[in-house]
């Protein structure tokens, strides 16, 4: 690669991040490949067809595609949105599609490089074992034979087919063959790093930059679990906020109370994180020495074990990370960290209905290791509130306890924890 290209592709990437937040080595593969091959560069015969983009919902798969085609150069993409073609197009949706792979074969010839956006592919070609739909079945088989085309097709140029999806599992696993859609990128959801990018972006595309005094270290990590949709969601909060005070501009304040009327989707989600060693950080070596006996304890025999951590902030972020990499490191297995601050609702039930959600999530991923942040959000015995909740939550710790689920459990909790749910957890 010639330093003037790579200079070239690192610009670009830095230009597509000032819009939609993705990591530099996605980015830089993505971009590399585009401008190689719209350049006559590509070194390979047959550069890759298709492109899968997939991962939870509001993590940038459609943000990027339409950012993509206008930052490495192409004139207008040419997108699909699978739902769109299904419906809007009923009964000409293949013809449709026939057209749009001739317009991007015109389009390749011109401009070397051609790319057609399928959003949402699951809709327009998912299993079709599992569609009863004749019209999505006809669509899947007609979309493969659009795609093995080109290669016979094309004379000139390249045309390259993204694809994006929340549910890669649902796809139709012929599209996942060679030559076909066999070049994946996972989107996962934000770290608290990125989750900071991420917020920035936002600020200046949405507010206009008009905010002040906003330490977005502690934005970034008061949202843990948000998605960049859940980040857009808080600033359109906020900027109500604003509104109704009359103000221009945005304050720190302003993001933290709005933060409370957002959820994040990665409660709906699995809100996995990746564990860290942060032993280095403790100093309590006596804490340390006890960690290493967790972590033990659980990966040689996994069995409910729910622990209380009630040392102040941040000392059990770093605990709870350090055990969950000790484990993961034997263990393959998720770990999950859930702030309880987010099941505060106004709603009547909702509180109870997410944390069971919750507890039907960590059955389903256990073996694993949950890390269940300010559990006195929930289990304040001082609050009222909170009775339907704290018995919600003692049925789940029963019954994890009764079936003896693989699960470590670690909950922080920097005020009270209501005395019956205490019973179910030892303090570190
Ligand atoms: N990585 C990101 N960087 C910046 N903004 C993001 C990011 N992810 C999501 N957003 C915000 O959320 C909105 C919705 O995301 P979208 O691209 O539709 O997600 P997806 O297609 O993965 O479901 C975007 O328009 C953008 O404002
Ligand atoms: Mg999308």
């Amino acid at each position: 690669m010639s330093n003037e290209f790579k200079e070239c592709v690192k610009e670009t990437v830095k230009v597509i991040q000032q819009e939609v937040y993705i990591k530099d080595e996605v980015l830089q593969k993505i971009v590399g490949l585009f401008l190689s091959i719209k350049e006559g560069r590509f070194l390979g015969k047959k550069p890759p067809r298709g492109i899968l983009f997939y991962g939870p919902p509001g993590t940038g798969k459609t943000l990027l595609m339409k950012t993509l085609a206008k930052k490495v150069g192409l004139s207008e993409p040419i997108m699909i949105r699978g739902p769109e073609i299904i419906s809007q197009y009923y009964g000409k949706s293949e013809s449709r599609l026939r057209q749009i792979f001739t317009l991007a074969k015109e389009r390749a010839e011109e401009e070397n490089l051609a790319i057609i956006f399928i959003d949402e592919l699951d809709s327009l070609a998912s299993r079709r074992d599992l569609t009863k739909g004749e019209l999505e079945s006809r669509l899947v088989g007609q979309l493969l034979s659009l795609m093995d085309g080109l290669e016979k097709e094309i004379t000139k140029g390249h045309v390259a087919v993204i694809g994006s999806t929340n549910r890669p599992d649902v796809l139709d696993p012929a599209l996942r063959r060679p030559g076909r859609f066999d070049l994946e990128i996972e989107f996962d959801p934000p770290s608290v790093d990125e989750r900071k990018e991420i917020i920035k972006i936002i600020l200046n595309n949405y507010a206009n930059g008009r905010y002040s005094n906003i330490n977005f270290d502690e934005i970034a990590e008061q949202t843990i679990g948000f998605t960049g949709a859940d980040m857009l969601q808080l600033v359109n909060e906020s900027l109500l906020q604003v509104v109704i005070e009359g103000r221009d501009y945005m304050t720190h304040n302003d993001l933290m109370s709005a933060k409370n009327s957002v959820k994040p989707s990665a409660l709906r989600e699995f809100n996995l994180a990746k564990p860290k060693d942060r032993t280095n950080e403790i100093e309590n070596k006596d804490i340390v020495n006890n960690l290493s006996q967790i972590a033990n304890e659980f990966y040689t025999s996994p069995y409910f074990k729910p622990i209380l951590l009630s040392q102040p902030l941040p000392l059990p972020d770093k605990i709870a990370s350090t055990i969950a990499y000790l484990v993961n490191d034997r263990l393959n297995c998720p770990y999950l960290v859930v702030s309880a601050t987010c099941f505060r609702s106004r709603w009547f039930g909702e509180m109870e209905r997410s944390i069971r959600l919750l507890f039907e999530k960590i059955k389903y991923l256990q073996p694993c290791v949950v890390y269940i942040k300010n559990i006195d959000a929930i289990a304040d015995p001082a609050d009222e509130h909170l009775r339907g909740a704290i018995l919600e939550l003692l049925e789940h710790l029963i019954e994890l306890n009764d079936n003896n689920a693989k699960v470590l459990l670690l909950c922080s909790a920097t005020g009270g924890v209501d005395s019956q749910v205490k019973i179910y957890l030892r303090e570190l």
